[in-house]
């Protein structure tokens, strides 16, 4: 039995900020940032809602969904570029928060791939039965790290927290193959100085082909095709950056994930927050194959290809 999604859980702030709220406070259109991004607009977290408290929120419900009691979990891991402190770690906070007193607790830094390094290191343990349930939780308070003076950054990203529970799933059910990858050299196009720092032009080139070629790859390693793909994920950054990476599959719109209008980029929730939704409102059912891409500040890059359903 391969390890698998059992459970998921999303946490967005309430506060919206439009497109049309950034034309009030920097010189910028929703025109531009529609046309170039595809976003509307984006979650903002309360002073007082900090990034564990959006994981907390989204860990419960996908503990509630799996079925199972926190003490169960084996192993907890955060993807996160924005922890409340550098430490005690996110993942240690929400094992304190969730009472899951048997696991072993780390943050992972990986950025916007952060999602996909955290399910590929969970499912090692569960594959290995060392742990029979990992949780793995992409969260972001980026509006922390934004530099509200930048228009080529601030426009971009939002806040939120998607979660999920790692456990074994049934014959040919599961992750079925997955490729994670970085590049150092390309670490200066996408750092935090102080504030989140970026070159969209560098980034914008290698994501279009990084997405493409990760998601190829996880096909080829599982003996897949494309045309066995019944629904796309990819990192929620830019719509332009995702319909290349639906193209390079050769998928219909309406197979690939989008939620980037209304939460911008979540950095790290993104993928687990779209893959919510599209288990909730019905674009993923039991047993379609759905591969996952993500890219980020490493720079790094994961993909997955997994068979949905417990
Ligand atoms: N509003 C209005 N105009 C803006 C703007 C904004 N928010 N941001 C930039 N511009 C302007 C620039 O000043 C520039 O004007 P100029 O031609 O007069 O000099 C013009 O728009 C083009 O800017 P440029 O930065 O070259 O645009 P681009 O085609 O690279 O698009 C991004 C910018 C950010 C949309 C794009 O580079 C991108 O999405 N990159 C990837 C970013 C990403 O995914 N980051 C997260 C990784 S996890």
């Amino acid at each position: 039995m391969n390890a698998g999604i059992i459970g998921i859980g999303r946490c967005l702030p309430d506060d919206k900020l439009t497109n049309f709220d950034l034309e009030k406070r920097m010189d910028t259109s929703d025109e531009w940032i529609r046309t170039m991004t595809g976003i509307q607009e984006r979650r903002i977290a309360k002073d007082e809602q900090d990034t564990s408290d959006m994981a907390f929120n989204a860990a419960q419900k996908a503990i509630e969904d799996a079925g199972i009691d926190p003490s169960e979990i084996g192993m907890i891991l955060v993807a996160t570029v924005t922890p409340d402190q550098p430490f005690p770690s996110m993942a240690c906070m929400l094992q304190e928060k969730l009472g899951a007193r048997n696991a072993a607790s780390m943050d992972v830094s990986a950025a916007c791939a952060g999602f996909m390094y955290g399910v590929v290191t969970g499912k090692q343990f569960i594959d290995s039965d060392v742990y029979k349930y990992v949780l793995v939780v992409g969260v972001e308070k980026l509006s922390k790290i934004t530099n509200w003076e930048d228009r080529n950054t601030a426009v971009l990203f939002g806040d939120g927290a998607g979660a999920a529970v790692l456990g074994k799933v049934s014959e040919g059910r599961g992750i079925l193959s997955f490729e994670l990858g970085s590049d150092g050299s390309g670490g200066k196009h996408l750092y935090q100085d102080e504030h989140l720092v970026m070159n969209g032009r560098e980034v914008f080139k290698f994501a279009v082909r990084q997405m493409g070629e990760t998601a190829i790859n996880v096909l080829e390693k599982a003996g897949l095709t494309k045309e066995d793909v019944d629904f796309l994920i990819p990192h929620q950054a830019n719509i332009r950056i995702m319909e290349a990476s639906r193209m390079r599959l050769e998928l219909p719109v309406e197979k690939m994930s989008k939620t980037i209008h209304k939460y911008g980029n979540t950095s790290a929730a993104s993928i687990p927050i779209s893959l919510v939704e599209d288990v909730e409102e019905g674009r993923i059912k039991d047993d379609d194959l759905i591969v996952m891409v993500g890219f980020g500040g490493g720079l790094t890059w994961g993909g997955i290809a997994m068979r949905w359903g417990k």
